[in-house]
């Protein structure tokens, strides 16, 4: 078998592996290439996770694939440089161009399962493809019975985009670091590469800004129905960064301008074109607060805060929102984007912006994160084809499709539906290159799932909302156009249920979908 025939349920009373081991490439999302073949391999007590002599980078995924084994199997599974053969083996090769800086080739047989990529980020990624293979009862934290077997055959991977994002809006509602910890395992599992984190908005500040320590210490005290809030001291912001970099992610921070910006103009009364300071706002209405583009205090404001962001991000990526900007004319809008979005560079960021960028002049080199609608104007969705066409790369997030906190259906509990309900079927079954009438294929970045958080408020809201949703698009984001197909997608979805469920993860059980029990 070859490519892509080799993927689903064999089926019933076929020869091969047998009912226990999973297909191989039954995982989320489809490998590009799967080629089934020859016995398959099982993890033991005695088994080593075999790493390049002095390449600590594999080293520590070597270490991280361990944690991710050691509970379930109760095995020790050390880590070792010593050379040995067979077993679990990460290797690093320069000479695997193909593979590129994500790509890797997974091959399993009798002997061992060996992972090898040309950069640790692809080594990482088939770490995941080698997990998902496993028994889904691999994922719990205490141990379990095996075996652990490993289909045979070799599975050759690379994405079809660079930019894989999920957000978390932790400004209408706070999400504390540890939450955020679990969210980008999550994201890790799923092989998504972008944390875009919603840092800043009306209803509350997130982040430690030294020069302007009010936006934090007041803008950041409360939230949306007027909880405690929160923020992240630097300390906290780095450990999130160098968290999301142990899983090859890379954090996209954004500071929404000049729109979305109360708790801001709460904090420094100086910040008001009539330098009032408004109250804090805890509701969940939009397009009410501005800037004040006139003010040249506001330029100094935008400028520290990117400065001190820039210097926490090592990632090559600052999102300066633009979104409804209600209260902020045209003229206005496109003034203050000529001046911000040079601010940026200056600091070496790249800027992303909301699509609303695309109604003024987006910098060189500039994303715009498209989140409108099949039911978009015409005129709205030509000019951000403009602006692609004119170099301007898209990140694709429709809101019909990728918002992950509307509704699924009218019974699910949080939610909103502004942009309709959105089941399973409807998030994965469109096509990113297609998407956008007038836009070159290759001005498409990739696709981003946001989870804004008027209505989400706890981990449990996070969790039912984000799946399975989240994984429809991780597979838009990895996996080539040619494998895309919602009924063989529905049955690889299907195999996840039990592995959610180790994970303990409440997911939304979508009757589109026939989940299975293990
Ligand atoms: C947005 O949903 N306002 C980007």
């Amino acid at each position: 078998m070859a490519g892509l025939a080799g993927v689903g349920a064999a089926p019933p009373g076929a020869p091969g592996p047998g009912p226990a081991v999973r297909p191989l490439g039954e995982v989320v999302p489809v490998p590009a290439s799967v080629r089934p073949s020859g016995a398959p391999y099982t993890i033991t007590a005695r088994t080593r996770i075999h790493v390049d002599h002095g390449a600590p980078e594999v080293r520590r995924i070597g270490a991280y694939l361990a944690s991710l084994l050691r509970p379930a199997t109760g095995y020790a599974l050390p880590v070792t440089d010593d050379g040995g053969k067979g077993g679990i083996r990460l290797r690093l090769s320069h000479r695997e161009k193909a593979l590129g800086p994500e790509g890797y080739r997974l091959r399993s047989g009798r002997l061992g399962v060996t992972i090898t990529a040309r950069a640790p980020a692809g080594l990482f990624h088939g770490v995941q493809t080698l997990r998902q293979q496993l028994p889904a009862a691999v994922e719990r934290d205490s141990r379990q019975a095996g075996p652990w077997t490993v289909a045979g055959g070799t599975i050759t991977d690379v994405p079809r985009y660079g930019y894989r994002g999920a957000m978390l809006d932790v400004s209408r509602h706070f999400f504390t670091v540890a939450q955020v910890k679990r969210w980008i395992d999550q994201l890790a599992l799923y092989k998504i590469n972008k944390l875009h984190l919603h840092l800043s908005d009306d209803q509350g500040w997130r982040i430690a800004i030294d020069s302007w320590p009010r936006l934090a210490a007041y803008g950041g005290s409360t939230q949306v129905g007027g909880g405690p809030g929160g923020h992240y001291t630097k300390a906290q912001y780095r450990e999130i960064v160098s968290y999301a970099a142990s899983r090859h992610l890379e954090v996209v921070p954004e500071i929404d301008m000049p729109g979305h910006t109360n708790a801001a103009l709460a904090s420094y009364a100086e910040l008001n074109c009539d330098g009032v300071a408004p109250p804090l706002y805890t509701g969940t209405a939009v397009g009410f607060s501005s800037l004040c583009v006139d003010k040249p205090v506001t330029y100094d404001f935008v400028e520290d805060v990117i400065r001190e962001l820039a210097a926490l991000t090592p990632g090559r990526y600052l999102h300066i929102g633009g979104d409804e900007a209600h209260s902020t004319s045209h003229a206005d809008y496109v003034a203050f984007m000529d001046r911000v979005q040079p601010v940026v560079a200056k600091y070496g960021k790249t800027v992303v912006g909301w699509h609303q960028l695309t109604g003024a002049d987006p910098a060189k080199g500039a994303l715009a994160q498209y989140w409108g609608l099949d039911r978009t104007g015409d005129a709205e969705k030509a000019k951000v084809a403009a602006a692609a066409r004119n170099g301007t790369g898209l990140i694709l997030s429709p809101a019909d499709r990728l918002y992950l906190d509307m509704k699924y259906s009218e019974k699910t509990e949080p939610g909103l539906s502004w942009a309709g309900y959105v089941e399973v079927r409807r998030s994965y079954d469109w096509d990113p290159a297609a998407y956008l009438p007038g836009v070159p294929a290759s001005a498409v970045a990739g696709v981003e799932a946001p989870l804004w958080t008027e209505t989400v408020s706890t981990g449990a809201h996070i969790d039912r909302m984000a799946f399975p949703r989240l994984l429809s698009a991780a597979e838009l984001g990895w996996s080539p156009a040619a494998s895309h197909g919602w009924e063989a997608y529905r049955e690889r979805l299907a195999a996840q249920g039990p592995r959610l469920a180790a994970l303990g993860i409440d997911f939304h059980r979508s009757p589109q979908v026939p989940w299975r029990t293990e």
